[in-house]
């Protein structure tokens, strides 16, 4: 039950030959789930295809790892906490076991559901963790000031400029992965894929207002 998203990919998998696939096939392979997935998230997500193509951000699970990495940045934390992104909603449970109360903005109505059907699962009330099928681009995030992103590579720069125009100076931010382009991190736990970045907005702000105008 648990991951059945995974053993659904899993299956697919199954499906074809395992022993040694020829390079030309697994190629073809990857290639045809590629664009399964792309003609899925067009048509069958309406949220998905109004988000332009530079901001697109495909649905991969974080690892174990990089969740328990992610909690240790944000240890000796609590209240409220956003995850953008929030796919199965693996990081917004973790954090809620942890005493948060958490919303998880996700654009895709199936990983919502799901999300939502796993809370009900597990008996985890929605004051602890909410699930929002919202395009989180389009949402004002002024009134967080905990916040995490596993997200993409070519869209961080963009986050960036979004969570200074928005967020408080106290805000903690922390991303996944993918690190905030020329931001300075507070701290980072882990390493390779797992590793996870977490910046402080005001120490942000000040680092870029002295790039811009050194003080000498
Ligand atoms: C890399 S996955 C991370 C999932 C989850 N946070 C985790 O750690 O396992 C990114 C998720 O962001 C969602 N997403 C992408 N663009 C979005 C948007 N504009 N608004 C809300 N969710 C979005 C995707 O559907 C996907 O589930
Ligand atoms: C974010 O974390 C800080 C530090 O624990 C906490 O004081 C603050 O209330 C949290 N933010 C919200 C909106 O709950």
């Amino acid at each position: 039950m648990e991951d059945s998203i995974e053993m659904i990919l899993q299956d697919y998998g199954r499906v074809l030959p395992t022993s040694r696939p020829h390079p030309v096939l697994s190629a073809c392979t990857g290639a045809l789930l590629t664009g399964f997935y792309g003609l899925w998230s067009l048509f069958v997500m309406p949220g998905f295809r109004k988000i332009p193509w530079n901001l697109k951000v495909p649905y991969l699970p974080s690892s174990k790892v990089q969740t328990l990495n992610t909690m240790k940045l944000l240890e000796g934390r609590t209240g409220h906490l956003v995850d953008l992104g929030s796919g199965d909603g693996r990081l917004v449970f973790a954090a809620s076991s942890a005493g948060f109360r958490c919303t998880g903005f996700e654009i895709n109505s199936i990983l919502v559901a799901y999300a939502r059907s796993k809370a009900l699962w597990a008996g985890v009330p929605s004051s602890q963790a909410t699930f929002v099928k919202k395009d989180f681009w389009k949402t004002d995030l002024s009134t967080y000031n905990n916040v995490t992103a596993f997200l993409a590579p070519g869209v961080m720069g963009v986050l960036g400029e979004k969570l200074l125009r928005e967020l408080p100076d106290d805000a903690l931010v922390i991303a996944c992965r993918f690190p905030f382009p020329n931001w300075p991190h507070r701290s980072s736990v882990g390493s390779g894929l797992d590793q996870t970045f977490a910046y402080d907005i005001g120490s942000v702000r000040s680092h870029l207002r002295n790039v811009v105008n050194p003080v000498v």
